[in-house]
């Protein structure tokens, strides 16, 4: 006789489901393909590539990396990518004025790239005056407070000069309020009423930024100064749905939520409430801390970059911005 009284047996055995590969895969909710990725990249005025120190693995492009890089970025089936500018110094101005040049680095790579792989890939420029500024802010300053319908003016000739360089989706990161509905009116009087708006429209103030920052080289222009005035409080969560509820009415195409793991909360819900293309961003300081626990030798680099991206499956995101996009891209294309 045993001493303890023994459970009855399970009927339900969780593990039976568990035990075997094939069976995992046969039940398999989510799925990560290559397609759910976009890549960022950096890009600067000159050629060969730049390292980042706090982004190890992700270099600045020069001009003679960019077509070879769309190549490789349309074989791994990345469906788009996300271009932002290391503008030189000398270009940064109180006015950020770089940002409406129909010349500019971005322009100029935007052009690169759909000369090099056409419509085989989408590009998506990102708008806000950061790497322009010299103030580091995303729009203009007054005083010392970013100014809201003076800096959305500015944002409209910059979405139109980069979508006549052939941007396909205008991303404005800016968090100005009416710039949604404002951009989406200028592009269609520019004639541009194809190219989508995917809106960061819940951007958190977030410590997360860190390493991005410092490779577009805002970060000293910054100095210390914060964009709580017109990024989200990390204590906000229906105040997100607010701003996507903004952004869709004023015309938005599709919506991101930024930072992505802290977040994958406000993902869920903005999923779940408005039923649209939900796009998250997985941003530099996430990449880095996986990075830099990987090269201690404290996590499986590979592993947790494939658990990480999956957890945004998961949690409703129908694509994520993520630095570890070409190296996921090519471990699922092995796996598969
Ligand atoms: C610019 C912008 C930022 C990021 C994307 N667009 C930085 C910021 O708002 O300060 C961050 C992306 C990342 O950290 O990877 N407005």
């Amino acid at each position: 006789m045993p001493e303890f009284q023994r459970a009855p047996y399970p009927t339900t055995r969780m593990r039976r489901i568990r035990r075997h590969d094939w069976a995992r895969r046969m039940v398999a909710e989510n799925a990560l393909t290559a397609a759910d990725l976009i890549w960022p990249w950096f890009v600067f005025d000159g050629n060969g590539r730049q390292r980042v120190d706090s982004l190890p693995g992700v270099d600045r492009l020069g001009a003679d990396q960019i077509a070879r890089q769309a190549v490789m970025a349309c074989e791994l089936g990345i469906p788009a990518i996300a271009v932002f500018p290391a503008t030189d110094s000398k270009l940064k101005t109180e006015d950020a004025r770089e940002a409406t040049n129909a010349d500019n680095l971005v322009c100029r790579t935007v052009r690169a790239i759909k000369a090099e792989v056409g419509d085989s890939l989408g590009v998506i420029c990102d708008v806000a005056l950061d790497p322009y500024s010299s103030h580091g802010h995303d729009g203009l300053v007054v005083g010392d407070y970013v100014v809201n319908d003076e800096t959305v003016e500015v944002l409209c000739q910059q979405s139109i000069v980069q979508a006549n360089a052939g941007c396909d989706i205008i991303a404005p990161s800016d968090m100005m309020d009416g710039r949604i509905g404002a951009i989406r009116t200028a592009l269609d009087g520019a004639g541009k009423s194809d190219v989508q708006i995917m809106s960061y429209a819940a951007k958190y103030a977030s410590a997360f930024y860190g390493p991005f920052r410092d490779a577009v080289g805002s970060s000293g222009n910054l100095a210390g100064g914060s964009k709580k005035t017109y990024q989200q409080s990390p204590t906000q969560s229906d105040e997100a749905l607010h701003e996507v509820a903004l952004d869709l009415a004023e015309g938005a195409d599709s919506v991101m939520v930024k930072p992505g793991m802290p977040y994958l909360d406000i993902v869920h819900r903005v999923k779940s409430t408005f039923a649209v293309p939900t796009f998250a961003y997985q941003v530099s300081g996430e990449y880095a801390m996986i990075c830099a626990a990987a090269q201690n030798g404290w996590l499986n680099r590979s592993q947790v970059m494939i658990e990480s991206l999956m957890g945004f499956k998961r949690a409703g995101a129908d694509g994520v911005l993520t630095y570890f996009a070409a190296d996921a891209a090519k471990l699922l294309k092995a796996d598969g």
